[in-house]
């Protein structure tokens, strides 16, 4: 993952650390900046959070008009200083964003050419190489492409040379990269929100595309060839996003949902979406990772029981080597937040390749999943800070919910009066959501007792699988509490040997047609003494004795719509575990809120 970004302006350091702060969604393990002073290259790196690199900048302050840094998420190399980016050979420094594969042959290349190296990263190779090409004379843009031409993998870089004028070169393969320029100077960054105020304009050079950025001038000179470029209007938001009153990111984004939703149900025409021929689809298969996997699981059972489309669904990593097969007329929908997700990339390029109709349903409209897609829908979440998915899934849930209905309609499947009642309900939901966000002190005292235990399953059914799968998801992600979620049928055909009186189990039960079943379900988990946590309807207490901080009362929810009220339970529950075992919420350890990398 990683983000990269570079600056050629008046006091470069200052849009560096401001759009490093933006990019620490990416990774922060380390982070580090290479800036051009006085004809030298100074490299400043720390291990850990942005902070800890501020902290050394102030007591060390440097500056100049050409700056690189870099915010890393570790795949070679254990997080610290050593392997923090840049990494510099001689007059050259390189950010990098993404992995080599063929590093260890170039690394063994190199040394026996001489050259020595720090760290144990796959990125170090690039400096070495560009720098051993410099010293055979070549010119720098004819260096930087010899030495790409040997890599093999995924990169965006930016690369520092120290020469007769500042040049910053910015070039990348399957990463992400903008280029843009502003009244004051010129900028790279991995995504357009890095970008501060001073980026009206943008770019999105294609793979192995060099751009030389400097004070005069950005072009694009691959093979020598100079070609203009043409800026595109940044349509990104380059505000500073603030937790406001809030605790964290987080908490700010779950409360966030009700106006979001109150948002995408006041327009709740569907015509929008109307541009799909829902008609005369054979399929669809929706794709996606993690929590936008859990959204396309919702989204099936509402395309298949209200529009009667049969509907695949899959894992962008499984669905990108497993051959799949691409039938005539069907839609292939991309779910991802970020749009930069490197698998689900891969996978709509497996689709298109197969000639299937691409659809991305994004947060981030200038994203590489968006931009390759036949069509993009935005799900209006705003930026999502916290790494742990929230406010997107719902607004993921919000589109499918509405395309499912013009699908309904498209397709004639449902009467008037039925589709009226669907729409009627989209309309309830935010105010359903509002009433249980009021309550989330309750859910505090739940997560007290949870936080006690080290593992627990989640139980749901039918529509709510998905969102068992999704709150056990949210819970080990933040608080680190090992957690697992089972379809409650499952329950019975292996993880019930796993129950004990330490082995909690917390059951997803509203109202709904599968009540009576899940009673059951709830009857053979007490019967092994496992302690029970249950969000759920309110008559469930008249047949399970509950205490109140193991019972959170779900009201009546039409069923259409239960899966998108039923998750702010859960996310409450994953927030409030994990502050109460004191741990930081926005960025969990290990994890990056875009996943560029296989
Ligand atoms: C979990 C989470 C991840 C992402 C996954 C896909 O809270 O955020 O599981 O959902 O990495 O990311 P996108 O949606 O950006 O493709």
């Amino acid at each position: 993952m990683c983000g990269i970004i570079g600056a050629v302006t008046k006091s470069a350091i200052e849009p560096v650390l401001e759009g490093l702060g933006r990019l620490e969604y990416r990774g922060y393990d380390s982070s580090g900046i290479s800036i051009l002073s006085n004809n030298e290259i100074q490299t400043i790196k720390a291990e850990g959070k942005l902070s800890k690199l501020k902290q050394r900048l102030s007591v060390q302050p440097i500056d100049g008009d050409c700056c690189i840094g870099h915010t890393r998420w570790a795949t070679h190399g254990r997080a610290n200083v050593t392997n923090a980016h840049p990494h510099q050979c001689g007059q050259v420094s390189v950010v990098h964003n993404g992995i080599i594969e063929n590093y260890l042959n170039l690394k063994q290349q190199l040394i026996q050419w001489g050259h020595h190296f720090n760290s144990s990263t796959d990125s170090e190779v690039i400096p070495h190489l560009i720098n051993h090409y410099l010293a055979q004379k070549m010119r720098q843009e004819e260096a930087i492409e010899k030495a790409i031409s040997q890599l093999k993998g995924s990169y965006a870089l930016g690369i520092l040379i120290n020469g007769a004028s500042n040049n910053l070169y910015a070039i990348k393969q399957d990463s992400p990269l903008v280029i843009s320029q502003g009244n004051s100077g010129a900028y790279m960054a991995s995504d357009a929100m890095a970008l501060g105020a001073d980026s009206g304009k943008v770019y999105y050079p294609k793979d192995n595309e060099l751009i030389k950025l400097n004070a005069n001038e950005i072009k694009s000179c691959s093979r020598s060839i100079n070609k203009k470029i043409h800026f595109i209007n940044n349509k990104q938001c380059t505000k500073i996003v603030s937790k406001g009153d809030h605790s964290s990111f987080m908490e700010k984004e779950i409360f966030e949902q009700v106006d979001l939703l109150k948002r995408l149900s006041v327009n709740n025409h569907t015509s929008e979406y109307s541009i799909i021929n829902f008609k005369d689809l054979n399929k669809i298969t929706i794709i996606a990772c993690g929590t936008s996997y859990y959204a396309a699981s919702v989204a099936k059972s509402w395309f298949e029981k209200y529009a009667n489309i049969s509907v695949e669904i899959d894992i962008a990593s499984e669905y990108r080597y497993r051959s799949p097969i691409v039938m005539d007329n069907e839609l292939a929908i991309f779910v991802s937040q970020s749009g930069e997700t490197a698998d689900t990339l891969a996978a709509l390029r497996y689709a298109k390749s197969k000639k299937a109709q691409t659809l991305a349903l994004v947060n981030v409209v200038n994203s590489s999943i968006a931009r390759e897609s036949n069509f993009t829908f935005e799900i209006y979440a705003g930026p999502e800070i916290g790494v742990a998915s929230t406010k997107a899934f719902t607004c993921q849930l919000a589109i499918f919910y509405k395309m499912a209905l013009e699908a309904a309609k498209q397709r004639s499947f449902l009467k008037e009066t039925e589709l009226a009642d669907l729409s009627n309900n989209f309309v309830q939901l935010p105010y359903i959501m509002e009433k249980i966000l009021q309550r989330c002190s309750a859910m505090k005292k739940m997560a007290k007792k949870l936080s006690n235990y080290k593992n627990i399953l989640f139980l749901g059914r039918g529509m709510l699988t998905p969102i068992a799968q999704e709150g056990a998801l949210k819970l080990k992600e933040i608080s680190y509490i090992h957690a697992e979620a089972y379809a409650a049928g499952e329950l019975k055909h292996g993880p019930i040997a796993l129950l004990d009186e330490q082995m909690p189990v917390l059951v997803i039960a509203p109202k709904n047609t599968l009540t009576d079943k899940l009673l059951s379900n709830i009857k053979e988990v007490q019967a092994r003494n496992a302690p029970l946590f249950i969000i759920g309807d309110k008559s469930i207490k008249e047949h399970i004795n509950l205490q109140d901080d193991e019972f959170f009362e779900l009201p009546l929810i039409p069923e259409s719509i239960l899966p998108v009220i039923s998750v702010i339970p859960m996310q409450l529950l994953a927030l409030y575990s994990a502050q109460t075992l004191g741990k930081n919420v926005d960025q969990p350890r290990n994890l990056a809120k875009s996943v560029t990398v296989e």
